[in-house]
């Protein structure tokens, strides 16, 4: 089964409209390769000025939202209101927030389930620390935080898992194209004994951590790594690099 390469540029808390209408200027001009799906996790306040200057192609992502709909939540976004201003993606579970605010295996499942059922589309992120990569716990972790979202994900069609070891990001210590690639069939042999042949045929796994112009066709040429989640070069013009790193 083919999947489409995907890669996603998570901006993180970074960037002003000046700055983030020349990233969009960029990625408009490309040339993106039309094989690529391409989506930007953009700040909540920005998602819809950064829509607004986004070809159709490119999707939008929030970097995060809540589990349910509305209510008493404040600073929380949902997922309804990610659709009603345009985007079509969000990234759910990224270290940052498992990390900075504490947030749970148990929590990002239920806001990876809540935002599906809102037609939301999702890039779900899983990876293992250094001291858990050093103490050989990679497998167990991976296959822990991708059991949480197993629970309560019934059709994968609109999941993109973004597997990035923590001890990658930002740290310009990427994971070699032999260590990826490892953790990624691990992965996906998972899927087929706890999920089904069909999902580890057809799920998107995508690699993440400090992937560069330099070190992407490398990656890329992987069997099970099927995009990138980019952090730091995709507030650059490499990014489009990245973007065509299979052509
Ligand atoms: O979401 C993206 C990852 O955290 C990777 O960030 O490319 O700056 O290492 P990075």
């Amino acid at each position: 089964m083919s999947r489409k390469f995907c890669v996603g540029g998570n901006w993180k808390m970074n960037g002003n409209k000046a700055e983030i209408a020349e990233i969009c200027k960029g990625l408009t001009a490309g040339p993106l390769d039309p094989n690529t799906e391409v989506v930007v996790g953009c700040p909540a306040p920005y998602l819809s000025y950064a829509r607004g200057l986004l070809p159709a192609s490119v999707g939008v992502a929030g970097q995060n939202c809540f589990k349910v709909a509305k209510g008493a939540y404040t600073g929380e976004i949902s997922p309804a209101m990610l659709k009603d201003i345009g985007a079509d993606w969000v990234i759910i579970g990224h270290s940052e927030r498992r990390q900075i605010f504490n947030e749970s295996d148990e929590l990002i499942a239920d806001k990876t389930a809540h935002a599906l059922a809102e037609g939301l589309k999702v890039i779900a992120c899983i990876g293992e620390t250094l001291q858990e990569r050093e103490s050989g716990q990679t497998e167990a972790v991976v296959f822990r935080q991708t059991k949480a979202l197993a629970n309560v994900i019934k059709d994968w069609t609109n999941v993109v898992v973004a597997y990035e070891p923590v001890w990658a990001i930002g740290t310009g210590k990427t994971a070699t194209p032999q260590q990826a690639q490892e953790v990624h069939a691990a992965l996906r042999k998972w899927f087929t004994e706890n999920v089904s042949a069909d999902v580890a045929a057809s799920v998107r796994i995508q690699y993440g951590g400090s992937v560069t112009a330099a070190n992407c066709r490398e990656l890329a040429s992987q069997p099970d790594i099927d995009g990138f989640l980019v952090g730091g070069a995709s507030l650059k013009p490499e990014f489009i690099q990245i973007v065509n790193a299979r052509q």
